[in-house]
């Protein structure tokens, strides 16, 4: 972690607002902070929120236990983040960063709420995983030039990369200020162009996809197939592993965006994945997915 000013020209933003305090929302808004912005983090639940700060305050504390972090900047970075259960708490933000479920229904109604909110010249951006950003706009035409795909990567405060997506009417002035807030945020921006899953997850989560098919299939048990992809392949953590780390829901929308998007079978959701969802084992975020995680 290291701490820089908020203050640059180019990207003109010294207030940003977090939509959703899940594991993305939390990361985004603790890098943030930790970067020299004033950060509201909002989540419509109560415990996600209490979740959230208490996550923020064991990762700021291992910073500084690690040498990574002065005191003072944790204490300052502590002092930078606010915490909302009413999105009204996110006015005047000079960009908002929405991080909540993979569903465009929620994302839209989110948007037509928050647009209103923003300061002026202010940005609205969205951290999905795969949707459209052209369709996600539609739901604020008085601002689509202002809005953007922003896509962090999880863990946020370790992951390096900001896949920056513009949106048909995306103005170019918008995304020179996100590429900038990016390298403010410690990130590298870079861009994909507005199809299913972008780069990341068009590559990402078919392979995904299809270690649950070899588990299905019985081409081998799940351990084996995690440890075959990180021996072999020299992938930090095994698909299924990864799969639990992301969310299995979250894994199951980007296949049906793909699915959908693509027109093409062959990116359908495993229904392995799908029934493991349906069982509610989403992966670390409810101590059960592929993998059993109750006693850590
Ligand atoms: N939040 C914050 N920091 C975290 C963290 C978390 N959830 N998990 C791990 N870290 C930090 C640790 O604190 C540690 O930091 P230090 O070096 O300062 O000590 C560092 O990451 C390494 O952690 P560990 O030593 O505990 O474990 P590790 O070496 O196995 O690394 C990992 C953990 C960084 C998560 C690594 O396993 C990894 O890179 N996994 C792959 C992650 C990946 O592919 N992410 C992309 C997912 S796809 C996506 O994000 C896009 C999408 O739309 C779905
Ligand atoms: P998550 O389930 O951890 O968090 C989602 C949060 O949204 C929860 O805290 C929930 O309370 C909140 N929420 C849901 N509906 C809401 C509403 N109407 N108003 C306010 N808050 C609401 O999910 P996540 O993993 O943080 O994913 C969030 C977004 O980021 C998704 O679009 C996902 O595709 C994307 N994303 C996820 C990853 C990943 O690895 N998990 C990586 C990159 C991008």
């Amino acid at each position: 972690m290291t701490t820089n000013t908020a203050r640059n020209s180019t990207h003109n933003i010294t207030k940003i607002g977090v939509i959703g305090a899940g594991q993305m929302g939390g990361g985004i808004a603790q890098v943030a902070a930790v970067s020299g912005f004033a950060t509201t983090v909002f989540d419509a639940f109560p415990g996600a929120i209490d979740k959230c700060k208490a996550l923020h305050a064991k990762l700021l504390a291992k910073g500084v236990e690690k040498g990574k972090l002065a005191q003072a900047d944790a204490d300052a970075a502590q002092g930078r983040l606010t915490y909302s259960q009413s999105l009204d708490n996110l006015a005047g933000s000079d960009i908002l960063i929405e991080a909540v479920v993979e569903d465009i229904a929620v994302k839209k109604d989110l948007f037509r709420k928050a647009a209103g909110l923003l300061a002026k010249n202010g940005i609205l951006a969205s951290n999905t995983s795969s949707i459209s950003i052209t369709d996600l706009a539609t739901a604020v035409p008085e601002i689509s030039g202002r809005f953007i795909g922003m896509h962090f990567f999880n863990p946020v405060p370790v992951m390096k990369l900001v896949e920056v997506i513009k949106g048909l009417a995306t103005s170019e002035e918008t995304t020179a200020r996100t590429i900038a807030l990016a390298g403010a945020m410690g990130k590298t921006a870079v861009p994909a162009n507005d199809r299913p899953g972008f780069v990341s997850n068009r590559v990402l989560m078919p392979m995904i996809n299809e270690a649950f098919y070899a588990w299905m299939e019985g081409v081998a048990e799940p351990a084996h197939i995690d440890e075959i992809m990180k021996l072999g392949c020299a992938h930090p953590m095994g698909p299924l592993r990864l799969a639990d780390f992301i969310g299995l829901d979250t894994c199951v929308h980007i296949m049906e965006v793909l699915a959908e998007g693509l027109n093409n079978p062959r990116y359908r959701a495993c229904p392995l994945l799908k029934q493991l969802v349906t069982a509610g084992r989403l992966g670390d975020k409810t101590g059960r997915g592929v993998f059993d995680y109750s006693q850590k």
